[in-house]
């Protein structure tokens, strides 16, 4: 199998360039324990800063060398969450949406690599400042949530220009070796990959959640704060999620203040429904999701996106005259 070394593999003592991307609700103990001994970086999704499910999944992780990812803005409200992570020494703490400041030294003392996801090029130079080991430069077209603004093809190479020699990871919309070979064209030392996991083997989604994504394409996919209002989940309004559109989506998006108004009523009848009831409740997608068509275990998806990125690239280098 080729190996593709970049800043990335080095800094973080990882043999290929890929990231799991830590998601609440897929990127569990197993999943990141895959993606490690495959020769990426799994990082666990903690949730709404939740110590309870951080521990729970670092235990289903085993020995496997893995990070802990946090909405920073959740970490604000409960920061023993952070304690949690750091007492079972992750490799790495990934912070996204919000201030990271407050928390860069508790996590270098403890040993772990910093790793700061931003969505604007202010938040990538304050993550230059803090001294963070890697900047993930997330682009709107991103599964979850994200800023508004920028798109990963034109957000990378910006971030890579002021973060001197600091790796940059690109996420959002990258679900193949073509992906990966293209962020390594931009500057980029490696992906953080979410919708592509999310049909894995080990992801934490059941096989209805998988079924939908892989059925899905990328033109269905939107940029909504409708399921966060529902759920009454706090996000600040510049991080919408994007999530498969359905009927639920088609009934709130742009009447997201009559939402607010009636969430109790709505939130109810939202959880009255199945959970694989798909026409209203929510499958976060990226608009990658075009390019999710099976369910592999994450060491066969590793190794394939390796050897197709290896192979883009060196056809790259012949057509060089
Ligand atoms: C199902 C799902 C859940 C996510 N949950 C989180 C989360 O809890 N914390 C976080 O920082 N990012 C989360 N993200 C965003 C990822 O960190 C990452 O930026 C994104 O998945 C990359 O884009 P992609 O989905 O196109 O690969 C989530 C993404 C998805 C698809």
């Amino acid at each position: 199998m080729p190996t593709i070394e970049t800043a990335l593999t080095r800094k973080l003592g990882i043999t290929h360039p890929i990231l799991l991307a830590p998601m609440g609700s897929a990127a569990g103990g197993k999943l990141a324990a895959a993606v490690t001994n495959a020769g990426g970086l799994g990082l666990i999704g903690s949730g709404y800063a939740d110590a309870a499910t951080v521990s729970r999944e670092l235990l289903a992780a085993g020995n496997a060398r893995v990070g802990v990812g946090f909405i920073t803005w959740a970490l604000d409200a409960k920061p023993e969450a952070l304690r949690a992570a750091l007492d079972a020494k992750p490799a790495a703490v990934m912070l996204s949406f919000g201030n990271p400041e407050p928390y860069a030294a508790q996590i270098r003392d403890a040993g772990s690599k910093i790793i700061c996801q931003v969505q604007t090029l202010t938040e990538a130079e304050q993550a230059v400042r803090l001294g963070a080991d890697v900047i993930i430069a997330q682009g709107r077209d991103a599964g979850g949530h994200s800023g508004t603004t920028r798109g990963t093809m034109g957000f990378v190479p910006a971030v890579v220009d002021i973060a001197d020699k600091i790796p940059v990871v690109a996420a959002g919309g990258i679900a193949d070796g073509r992906g990966l070979a293209a962020v390594l064209s931009l500057g980029g030392s490696g992906v953080s990959m979410g919708t592509r996991f999310t049909a894995t083997r080990e992801s934490l989604w059941d096989d209805a959640m998988k079924s939908r994504v892989i059925g899905s394409g990328g033109d269905q996919t939107a940029q909504t704060r409708v399921f966060d209002i529902v759920r009454g989940a706090p996000w600040p309004a510049q991080y919408p999620g994007r999530a498969l559109r359905n009927d639920f989506y088609q009934r709130w998006h742009g009447n997201e203040e009559q939402l607010q108004a009636q969430r109790a009523d709505a939130e109810k009848g939202y959880l009255a429904t199945r959970p694989d009831d798909f026409s209203a409740r929510v499958i976060w997608a990226g608009e990658g999701v075009d390019l999710v068509r099976d369910v592999p275990g994450a060491a066969e998806l590793i190794e394939r996106i390796v050897a197709e990125a290896a192979s883009v690239l060196m056809r790259g280098a012949e057509l060089v005259r």
